[in-house]
């Protein structure tokens, strides 16, 4: 949590010692479009320079302060569910005082939400006993995914101009019918995974329609988030739901068994993660990044990611070196 006098922002915070010390960073574009409480402009003093009319950006003194978190969650959800979800989640978002900070409000629900390759991912966590319980209940999600639904139909029907009546509650109940809806709860472990999908006709060459499913949403909470599951699969299977035969997967977030997570994205261009680097540069003993380019094709485009790549090889021999001495 970030405090100045002028305002407060929520944030997940990453402690790097390649910042400055007392120096921290966010970049400007954090606004009420991307997160619950994220405005990172209103961190800035209303104090311009009397010649450019330039704000303080780089010289703004704020207070980094930890807010306790209660649990957290990931949602992955289909862009066309995006708008009512955040619609949805705006709805439920309540500003309550933080014990800790009598003066300071924040979010019962926070949320960020991020574009992946195939869907939306949203981060979610909460501070209060009130939202990690409620969070837990099946209800809770079944009444998020009705509105959305809801809000979708609602949102659909008006672009297409229809009358009134295409909007009408039997329409989206039919909708929300055709739902085929998965949920798993580890009571003791206070974990709860939620996937939704629907049925989608798929066009095929001989013009015919075949019917498939499309993933719509798929839903994780749990006390920290390490036991959240990587998005990596998650995500493709918004694109292709063939690699999960069984949504017991899904549930599980990740497929049964032969799967390398690539980890973070490293490589935008190439669309190679750290694992697969690391991967090169462990099992293939690749010690610059013109080799590790070889083998997965990372930094073999634009370059901006070399400087990570030679990072990840300076490390892995440091590790080696710890492990052979
Ligand atoms: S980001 Fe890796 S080559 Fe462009």
């Amino acid at each position: 949590m970030t405090i100045t006098e002028c305002s407060t922002v929520v944030a997940q915070v990453e402690v790097s010692k390649d910042m400055r010390l007392g120096d921290s960073f966010m970049p400007m574009h954090w606004s009420d479009a991307f997160a619950s409480l994220a405005r990172v402009g209103t961190l800035i003093p209303t104090k311009v320079d009397p010649i450019s009319a330039q704000p303080e950006l780089k010289n703004s003194a704020i207070v980094v302060q930890p807010l306790p978190i209660k649990s957290v969650g990931r949602i992955l959800v289909h862009p066309d569910w995006l708008a009512p979800a955040l619609v949805q989640l705006r709805q439920l978002t309540e500003f309550t005082s933080d014990q800790s900070q009598a003066e300071v409000s924040v979010p019962n629900l926070i949320w960020s939400i991020s574009r992946q390759q195939d869907s939306i991912l949203i981060n979610l966590a909460t501070s209060t006993e009130q939202m990690s319980d409620a969070w837990l209940t099946v209800e809770f999600w079944q009444q998020f995914v009705e509105s959305v639904v809801n809000i979708h139909q609602r949102s659909n029907s008006d672009s297409l101009d229809k009358p009134d009546k295409s909007h009408s509650p039997d329409r989206s109940d039919s909708e929300l019918a055709e739902l085929d809806t998965s949920i798993m709860i580890y009571e003791a472990a206070q974990q709860l995974r939620y996937v939704v999908r629907q049925p989608a006709a798929i066009e095929l060459a001989s013009s015919s329609a075949q019917l498939e499913e499309q993933l719509m949403l798929a839903l994780y909470i749990a006390p920290q988030s390490e036991q959240l599951p990587s998005i990596h699969w998650l995500n493709s299977c918004f694109a292709d739901l063939s690699d999960a035969p069984s949504v017991k997967w899904l549930l599980a977030g990740k497929p049964a068994s032969g799967y390398v997570d690539p980890g973070p994205l490293v490589c935008a261009c190439m669309g190679v993660g750290e694992n697969t680097i690391i991967n090169a540069i462990t099992s293939e003993e690749c010690d610059d990044a013109i080799s590790v380019g070889k083998l997965c094709q990372a930094g073999t485009n634009c370059g901006s990611c070399v400087g990570q790549i030679n990072e990840l090889i300076k490390q892995c021999r440091s590790d080696k070196t710890v492990e052979l001495a």
